[in-house]
C-alpha cells in the first residue's frame, strides 16, 4: 500500500470539508442530473460552463476499450429529454452502467464503442439496447446500478474490448490509484467534450469520505470514493461510467466503480466523487447477466421498442 497519497487524501478531504461546507445551502431540482446531489448543494459557486467540463487529460484511441457513450432518450412531448451517460463493457452484449442513467420513461438508448470522439470515427460501432435490468434496490445514491442487453454482438478489436470485474476478495483496495473516464456532459443540450479524457486518483477510507457527506448521506461499504484532491477541477466523468484500475503492462483493468453521484464541481473544492462499489455487486451483475441472456426468469429485465416502430 501506498500511504503518501492516503495522507495526502486525508489531509484533502478534511480541508474541503471545511472549506465546501458553507456552500451547500440551496437545493434545486434537477432530476436526471449527471451527478444530481452535486447540483443539490453547489448552486450557489458559478463557474463558467467550460470549467466544469472540460479538465483531465485526453485519452489516447484504444486507452479505454471498455468505455462506452450512452444516449438515452427518455418521456414523450414536452417531457422528452435526451441524456448522456458512460458504461462498461462486460461482454460482447452487455454493458454495465448506473440505474440512474436509466428512468423508467427511457424510450431508446443508443451505445457507442470503440470511440475516442462520439462524431464520426471509423472504428465506432453504433448499437442499440434491447432490454436492460435496473438493480431492484436502486433509490437516489444506493444501489446504482443497471445492466443494458445490446441489440446485436460488439466486434472485439483493440479499441472495444470487455473489462474484467474485481474477484470477490478484492477488498476495500484503499490507496489504489485508480482511473476515471468520460466525456464530461450529462445532456446532449449543446456538444460533448469532443474526446473521451481520464483523470487519476486515489481510493479513499469510506471513513473519510463521510466527513464531507456526513449532513447529506451515508456513504457505506457498496461505494467507493477517490480523492477529489489532485487534480482541481477535472474529476468529472459521466455518470454510468468506469473507475478502474490502471492497466499494467501486461495485465489487464479491473472495474472497481460506476460512476454515482458526487457534489457539483466537486473537484475545484476537493470534494471527492463517489462511485458504486462494483465489488458489491457481484452476485447481482452475474444474476443480471443470466435474466438478459435467457439464461433464467427474467424478472426484472424491461424491454424497448425497436427503432422500426417509430416515426424518423
Ligand atoms: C453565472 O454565469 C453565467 C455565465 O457566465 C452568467 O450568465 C450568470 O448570470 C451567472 N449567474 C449568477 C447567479 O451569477
Ligand atoms: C442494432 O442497432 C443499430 C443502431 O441502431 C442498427 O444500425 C443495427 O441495424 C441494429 N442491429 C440489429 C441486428 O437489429
Ligand atoms: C486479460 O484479458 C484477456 C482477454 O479478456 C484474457 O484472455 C487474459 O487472460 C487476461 N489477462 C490477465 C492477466 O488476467
Amino acid at each position: 500500500m501506498d500511504y503518501l497519497p492516503v495522507v495526502l487524501v486525508l489531509l484533502g478531504t478534511l480541508s474541503s470539508c471545511l472549506a465546501g461546507a458553507p456552500r451547500t445551502t440551496t437545493p434545486t431540482t434537477t432530476p436526471t442530473d449527471e451527478l444530481s446531489f452535486q447540483a443539490m448543494v453547489a448552486a450557489p459557486v458559478n463557474f463558467s460552463s467550460e470549467s466544469r467540463i472540460v479538465g483531465g487529460q485526453a485519452a489516447n484511441p484504444g486507452q479505454f476499450p471498455h468505455q462506452v457513450a450512452m444516449v438515452v432518450e427518455a418521456g414523450e412531448g414536452a417531457g422528452r429529454e435526451t441524456s448522456f451517460c458512460g458504461g462498461s463493457i462486460l461482454t460482447e452484449t452487455i454493458v454495465v452502467t448506473a440505474a440512474h442513467c436509466i428512468p423508467s420513461e427511457t424510450r431508446k438508448i443508443t451505445v457507442y464503442a470503440g470511440a475516442n470522439s462520439i462524431h464520426d470515427e471509423p472504428t465506432k460501432q453504433e448499437l442499440e439496447v434491447d432490454s436492460f435490468i435496473v438493480h431492484g434496490g436502486f433509490s437516489k445514491y444506493r444501489n446504482d446500478i443497471a445492466l443494458v442487453l445490446l441489440n446485436t454482438s460488439l466486434q472485439f478489436n483493440e479499441r472495444v474490448q470487455a473489462i474484467q470485474l474485481p474477484p470477490k476478495d478484492v477488498g476495500a483496495l484503499v490507496g489504489s490509484k485508480v482511473v476515471m473516464s468520460g466525456w464530461g456532459r450529462t445532456t446532449t443540450h449543446g456538444d460533448i467534450s469532443p474526446v473521451l479524457r481520464y483523470v487519476e486518483s486515489y481510493v479513499l477510507p469510506n471513513p473519510v469520505c463521510q466527513l464531507p457527506y456526513l449532513l447529506l448521506m451515508q456513504i457505506d461499504e457498496s461505494h467507493v470514493c477517490v480523492s477529489g484532491l489532485f487534480k482541481k477541477g477535472t474529476c468529472m466523468g459521466d455518470s454510468g461510467g468506469p473507475l478502474s484500475t490502471i492497466k499494467g503492462k501486461d495485465g489487464n483493468a479491473t472495474l472497481v466503480g460506476i460512476t454515482s453521484f458526487g457534489m457539483k464541481y466537486s473537484c475545484l473544492v476537493s470534494w471527492p466523487p463517489v462511485f458504486t462499489r462494483v465489488a458489491s455487486f457481484l452476485g447481482w451483475i452475474e444474476d443480471g447477466m443470466e435474466q438478459l441472456q435467457g439464461k433464467r426468469r427474467p424478472e426484472g429485465v424491461k424491454h424497448l421498442s425497436r427503432s422500426t416502430t417509430r416515426t424518423p
